[in-house]
């Protein structure tokens, strides 16, 4: 493996399924579409941010850490997953949850993922400011430091910081491996992969996978967060850094590789529009597969878009990767209005 050097701890079911979505792949007559399920990686209601947390959690154990404290917002995926991975460990965590999504009632603010971080018992601080990626990573790093003052060893795992080495990162160069391992064993040729991209750590540890393997699938980001022109800079800054750790030379990343579409962003983070809407029913009707609104239904807004525009070649096989979020539908009850 890519990534034998690393300390990593056991969190997720892997490996994941690589799905057909033979329903879909019949409605929009075009490509073969396939789904990798890493909404199925377990660890509370699963998500890509097991696997990374394989490896944050390894870096925390080999530096001999016992308490895990990350930032995200109200109804985030990671922080209820680092959550589950402390409490695993028998870890101390601390959580903060950011504002960042204006206008949003009762279930989003406590059903979900809210719903399961305080079931799982997180020490939960908030922050009043929405998009403040520094300030959130900062107050975490503060808080960090009063509490080695009460004795905890704690370990932050910051959001925003693109200067930070990103550990997560490892666990889909690892998720690349496995599925270049299932498309040989069910002989099906890849020849496209479809993610959402926020702090581009699932797109940064896909694209250096790919890079170090010497394969040339091209990688489709959808940007949930913030605009293609930004999020092309921190894929870009994080592939590198990936590359770094697995001693692949950098330079074999070009501009071209780093494909990202804010197509699906408006009206803005973890809004719905018309088109994400659409793409979520599809999904759910056609195969039976939950999308959220913020991350996965806004990839998979994207890819039924390159579908309906053709830019796939027919008979090509697009593997969407899912990349979790159900437990936040439940805070959205619009969808079913
Ligand atoms: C369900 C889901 N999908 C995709 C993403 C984006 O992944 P990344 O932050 O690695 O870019 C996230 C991030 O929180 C997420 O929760």
């Amino acid at each position: 493996m890519l990534t034998n050097k690393f300390t990593k701890v056991k969190l997720a079911h892997l490996p994941t399924p690589l799905e057909r979505m033979p329903n879909m792949t019949k409605k929009f007559a075009g490509a073969n579409l396939f789904i990798k399920r890493d909404d199925a990686t377990g660890l509370a209601m699963g998500g890509n941010k097991a696997r990374q947390l394989e490896y944050y959690v390894g870096h925390a154990m080999s530096l001999g850490c016992d308490t895990l404290l990350t930032t995200g917002a109200v109804q985030s995926n990671h922080v209820r997953q680092t959550i589950a991975a402390a409490r695993k460990m028998g870890w101390h965590v601390e959580v903060q949850l950011e504002y960042r999504v204006e206008g949003k009632g009762k279930e989003y603010n406590e059903s979900g993922n809210v719903y399961l971080d305080k079931l799982m018992g997180a020490k939960i601080h908030y922050y009043e400011v929405g998009e403040d990626e520094e300030g959130a990573d900062k107050a975490m790093y503060d808080r960090a430091e009063e509490l080695k003052k009460e004795g905890y060893k704690p370990y932050v795992i910051p959001l925003g910081a693109v200067n930070k080495t990103p550990w997560g990162s490892l666990g889909y160069v690892e998720c690349v491996e496995e599925m270049i391992l299932q498309s040989q064993t069910t002989d099906i040729k890849i020849d496209a992969i479809v993610l959402g991209t926020g702090s581009a750590n699932t797109h940064a540890g896909i694209l250096a996978g790919l890079i170090a393997l010497n394969c040339d699938i091209p990688v489709y980001g959808f940007c949930v967060r913030r605009d293609e022109v930004s999020q092309r800079e921190r894929v870009k800054a994080k592939t590198k850094k990936v590359l770094k750790m697995l001693n692949v030379d950098e330079n074999k990343l070009k501009d071209e590789m780093v494909k990202c579409s804010d197509w699906v962003l408006a009206p803005g983070y973890g809004l719905l529009s018309d088109a994400v809407t659409e793409a979520i029913k599809i999904a759910a009707y056609e195969e039976a597969i939950l999308l959220d609104p913020t991350y996965t239904g806004k990839a998979m807004a994207g890819l039924i878009r390159m579908l309906r525009k053709n830019e796939f070649k027919k008979g090509e096989n697009v593997v969407f990767l899912h990349t979790g979020g159900t437990p936040s539908l439940f805070g959205y009850p619009e969808l079913n209005e």
